[in-house]
């Protein structure tokens, strides 16, 4: 089986672009678990570009399935985060000047201060996530964080073409291997889309992809329900093919 979280910060951006009361974040999200979503992801940026705290707040009383907060290594986010209670975090990197998350987490340079962050959820029973790079190092640092999953970055993957898109699904299909062998829960995500999505999806160790971009684009044209079917179709047939091989 393999979940799919929507990541719906993009809903929140077209709000944001005209500082206009919609559309509503909140409300997609009946739309989405309907279609059968497994999960809604939003990332509480320290500029708050896209979701606000009063979304996040809101989104914890309105999810049937699952809220996965994405958030950086910000003070003042943890304890929001640990006030709100979702389901899960991601710890992401981030840097005021992005388009959006561009790189892994450095686990390996911050790992005393991730493992406290770590713990800090686990004591208010938050499961918690590192968004890494598919590396063997920052995946071996992550499991000494005791955190429960690692999401590993798809981007760089889902940028490229020909022989170094090949690369960096080895590189997916490498990490993703050593993440579940030392016993992490393994998620992907970033940049995947209706083209890209498949081949990620035969990947067996993985539990969850994290999608959202691509989803909110395609419901422009399709609506919401329409755009969550379509990619857990592909999600389906993927892991139905490699069942039968
Ligand atoms: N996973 C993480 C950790 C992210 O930061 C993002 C982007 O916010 C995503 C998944 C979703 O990426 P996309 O919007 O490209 O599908």
């Amino acid at each position: 089986m393999l979940f799919l979280g929507v990541n719906i910060d993009h809903v929140a951006t077209l709000r944001q672009v005209r500082l206009a009361t919609y559309p509503d974040p909140v409300a997609i999200v009946p739309l989405i678990e309907k279609a059968g979503a497994h999960g809604i992801t939003v990332h509480l940026r320290e500029d708050r570009r896209h979701i606000q705290d009063q979304d996040v707040r809101r989104l914890r009383e309105c999810i049937t399935t699952r809220l996965n907060l994405e958030l950086a290594l910000n003070e003042e986010i943890i304890r929001i985060a640990l006030e709100v209670k979702p389901d899960e975090v991601c710890l992401v990197p981030e840097r005021r000047s992005e388009l959006t998350t561009e790189g892994g987490l450095d686990v390996v340079s911050q790992k005393e201060m991730i493992s406290r962050v770590v713990t800090r959820f686990h004591e208010k029973g938050i499961k918690t996530s590192l968004f890494i790079d598919p590396d063997i190092s920052q995946i071996e640092a992550a499991m000494q964080t005791h955190t429960d999953m690692v999401e590993l970055h798809t981007g760089q993957y889902a940028e490229s073409t020909g022989s170094i898109r090949e690369k960096e699904y080895r590189r997916l299909c490498e990490g993703a291997k050593l993440a579940a062998s030392l016993g992490l829960q393994v998620n992907a995500g970033h940049g995947l889309n209706y083209e890209n999505t498949e081949k990620i999806a035969h990947i067996p160790e993985l539990h969850t992809l994290n999608i959202g971009h691509a989803i909110v684009a395609r419901a422009l044209f399709v609506g919401m329900e329409a755009a969550v079917r379509e990619m857990l179709a592909i999600m389906q047939k993927a892991r139905n093919k490699g069942e039968n091989l």
